[in-house]
């Protein structure tokens, strides 16, 4: 039996909570992915979603990054598009073209292949590795559990992949409305079962991607994303699991920072002291080093965390990852050297402010 509690003191769970940390945690969004030869080993022999539905090989993959890079948090092994799978919609994940979906969405009809009931139990396979995952990490550290946002995942169910212009997504909402709002309430009721029953299987906090929140005008942000995201925050049953959303590419965080949710992630673009200030301690923080500059030289990269730790400042609430996922091709040796420096750095700036303050705060 899990005991829920194992992690609870984590630094990462702490720095959510906006509790005082000895320093700053860290974790990188697609932690466990292709850069790591030890994931690329896996995949060679195992196509992409059997592994999401093998527990023992989610397990193993998500136990990867902990081991050899040493971050604080654990995300476990899935992708977002398990839903849309789950939905009925065939997924292939093609190595260098990305997902793609050959039975697309695009007109109202579409809507009525989608299968909804018995989802959770297509989705069984997700909460039998969340569990497997924790007894694995035996309270190491804690574990995250993540969906797509409504938006993000009509976004690929639309467009049948990846797109650079998303022509096909913002027509569908633009000439059919009443369609687009039917499929982002029924994404969102799936998220919230599926988020749910993720918690109760031992995530300990969960993310929502927003991926593609960012090519909405602001407007339609809000419209198609915003309130949809604020549904499934507001209808969570977390038990006290954190609850990050990371909309990339948003232009205001003011109305996320109203969200029911514990932590916004804030991608490479931004200031984060300034979308600090913005957010006017109402959540924490989770970002933001540019991906690419773990392509450059060590000592540009300790520059580049100094400055996004000393942006964020001090106090609590800050959970340093990237502004965006790790990228394929990047060093290990430099995704191990950044986990490295934001532990140094951070444990170096939190005791000048204690001594100077006399109190962790
Ligand atoms: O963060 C982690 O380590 C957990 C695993 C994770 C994956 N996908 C594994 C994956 C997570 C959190 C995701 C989320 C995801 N998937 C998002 C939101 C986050 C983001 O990066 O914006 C999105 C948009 C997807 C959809 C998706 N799945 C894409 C665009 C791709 C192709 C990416 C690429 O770089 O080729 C995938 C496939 C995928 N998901 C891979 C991994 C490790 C690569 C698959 C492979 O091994 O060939």
């Amino acid at each position: 039996m899990i005991d829920k509690n194992e992690t609870a003191d984590a630094l990462f769970l702490r720095a959510c909570k906006m509790q005082p940390t000895e320093r700053v945690p860290i974790w990188i969004m697609r932690q466990a992915g292709r850069y790591l030869p030890e994931y690329r080993a896996i995949r060679e022999k195992h196509d992409f979603l059997t592994m999401c539905k093998t527990p023992e090989l989610v397990a193993e993959v998500t136990l990867q990054p902990i081991d050899i890079i040493g971050t604080d948090a654990a995300i476990l092994f899935s992708d977002i598009l398990v839903i849309p799978e789950a939905m009925g919609m065939k997924l292939d994940v093609i190595e260098s073209v990305g997902p793609v979906f050959d039975d697309p969405i695009r007109t109202e009809a579409d809507l009525e292949r989608l299968e909804t009931d018995g989802i959770l139990d297509r989705l069984d396979y997700v909460m039998q590795a969340v569990k497997l995952t924790r007894e694995r990490l035996n309270g190491r550290v804690p574990l995250i559990g993540f969906s797509g946002s409504p938006w993000t995942l009509a976004t690929y169910m639309v467009e049948g992949g990846g797109s650079k212009n998303f022509s096909l997504i913002k027509s569908f909402i633009y000439n059919h409305p009443e369609a687009a709002h039917r499929l982002l309430r029924t994404l969102s009721d799936a998220i919230v079962a599926y988020l749910n029953s993720k918690i109760r299987s031992g995530c300990q906090a969960v993310q929502i991607f927003d991926t593609w929140g960012g090519i909405l005008s602001p407007t339609d942000f809000d419209e198609f994303s915003l309130r949809y995201i604020r549904y499934i925050c507001e209808n969570l049953q977390t038990d006290g699991a954190p609850v990050i959303v990371f909309a990339k590419g948003v232009a205001s965080f003011d109305a996320l920072a109203d969200l029911k949710c514990d932590v916004l992630g804030v991608d490479w673009s931004r200031d984060i002291g300034r979308v600090r200030e913005e957010v006017g301690g109402r959540k924490a923080l989770q970002g933001n080093l540019d991906p690419t500059l773990l392509f450059a030289p060590k000592e540009k990269i300790t520059t580049e965390v100094r400055r996004v730790l000393d942006a964020y400042g001090s106090g609590s609430g800050h959970i340093f990852n990237l502004g965006h996922g790790i990228l394929p091709k990047t060093p290990v040796e430099n995704a191990k050297y950044v986990v490295d420096c934001v532990k140094e750095l951070s444990l170096e700036a939190r005791q000048t402010e204690i001594s100077a303050a006399g109190v962790l705060r």
